[in-house]
């Protein structure tokens, strides 16, 4: 039999729906949210407006560009978070809804580990156990995955997340929300010419606020005897923001790697988008003898393809939800 499975992801700000079918994406569609780069931020009440605004023309697309009716279903899986409570309220309400009209099970997904998971979307897959460097707006994770559903936190961000060094960074800069996506682009125009101290985190923990700090008070000293400094300089200040963000990850992977023994090594998340961080997995991985993998760009933003994904491996587990599931902005893996 066919395993046709919906999945709706709505944690943050973009709106996702996908058909899986046998763990094949069939669909993956995203409405994202512009709203929220006039405010240099994603804003909790506009997101989850935008959310109930867009989640039916989403499942509707995603359905109709898998070529499956509704009826065809055989569960509906939803993020349950970590992520903004009312965002999350929209995509569970909608999942509960139309799981009972269906009469079809729920599967709850935790959205970092979908994240990891989107590494199933297509070949090549990597073999267990492997390490997975998640690097989004909200996490910044090394994880430990010795199976589809058994993953263990090694490390993690004891402030910001490395999505975060991005987007601030860039507002202080002057650049719009997402500031990672811009930065990444400007940093191919530039050298990595100035240098930010790495912070002494012990073990596989991570910390970006100092590194933010470090940048702002370069940047004022900077403009004080040349005030055009920013706009001189844009290139090459965000070449060496993003190198050093690369470096600081790097060096953690690298050591989980000697801690641990192995040697497959993913990343996944928004940040894996960044040309720097793809290139330094590559070329580390090609020095050190590493079996390394990155996602295509699409699955590494959010996305209901990963959350799809990892309801399939549930779903043959029979680990099912149910209609009294309620959504956790705060959930530990
Ligand atoms: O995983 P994601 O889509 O949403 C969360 O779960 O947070 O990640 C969004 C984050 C943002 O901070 C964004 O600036 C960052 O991913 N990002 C990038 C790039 N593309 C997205 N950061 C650096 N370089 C990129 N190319
Ligand atoms: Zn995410």
């Amino acid at each position: 039999m066919q395993i046709n499975i919906l999945a709706i992801e709505s944690s943050c700000d973009d709106t996702s729906a996908a058909v899986i079918q046998d763990g094949e994406v069939l669909s993956n569609c995203v409405a994202n949210q512009e709203a929220h780069r006039l405010y240099g931020g994603v804003v909790p009440e506009v997101a989850s407006r935008a959310h109930q605004a867009n989640i039916i023309p989403v499942v509707d697309l995603a359905l109709k560009e898998a070529g499956i009716q509704k009826e065809a279903l055989h569960a509906i899986a939803f993020t349950k978070g970590p992520g903004l409570i009312g965002s999350l309220m929209v995509g569970v309400s909608f999942a509960k809804g139309m799981a009972l009209s269906l009469a079809i099970p729920l599967i709850e997904v935790h959205h970092m580990k979908a994240h990891v998971m989107a590494h199933f979307a297509e070949a090549p897959h990597p073999s267990f156990p492997f390490l997975c460097l998640t690097v989004s707006g909200g996490h910044t994770q090394i994880v430990k995955i010795s199976n589809h559903l058994d993953m263990e936190i090694l490390g993690q961000t004891i402030d910001d997340a490395a999505g975060e060094a991005f987007d601030k960074t860039g507002k202080i800069l002057g650049l719009d929300y997402p500031a990672g996506p811009i930065i990444d682009r400007l940093a191919k125009q530039g050298e990595a010419k100035f240098t930010f101290s790495e912070p002494k985190i012990p073990n596989l923990d991570f910390s970006f606020s100092g590194l933010k700090t470090a940048i702002l008070y370069f940047l004022k000293k900077q403009i004080k005897e040349q005030p055009s400094f920013v706009e001189d300089e844009m290139p090459n200040i965000c070449a060496s923001v993003q190198d050093r963000i690369v470096s600081i990850l790097m060096n953690k992977v690298k050591l989980a790697v000697q801690q641990t023994g192995i040697r497959t090594v993913a990343i996944a998340g928004g940040v894996s988008a960044n040309s720097g961080l793809r290139q330094a997995l590559t070329q580390t991985g090609e020095e050190l003898g590493w079996q390394t993998f990155i996602p295509k760009f699409e699955y590494c933003t959010d996305n209901a393809a990963m959350i799809g994904i990892t309801a399939y491996y549930k779903y043959l587990e029979e680990q099912f939800s149910h209609q009294g599931v309620a959504p956790l902005a705060r959930w530990g893996m």
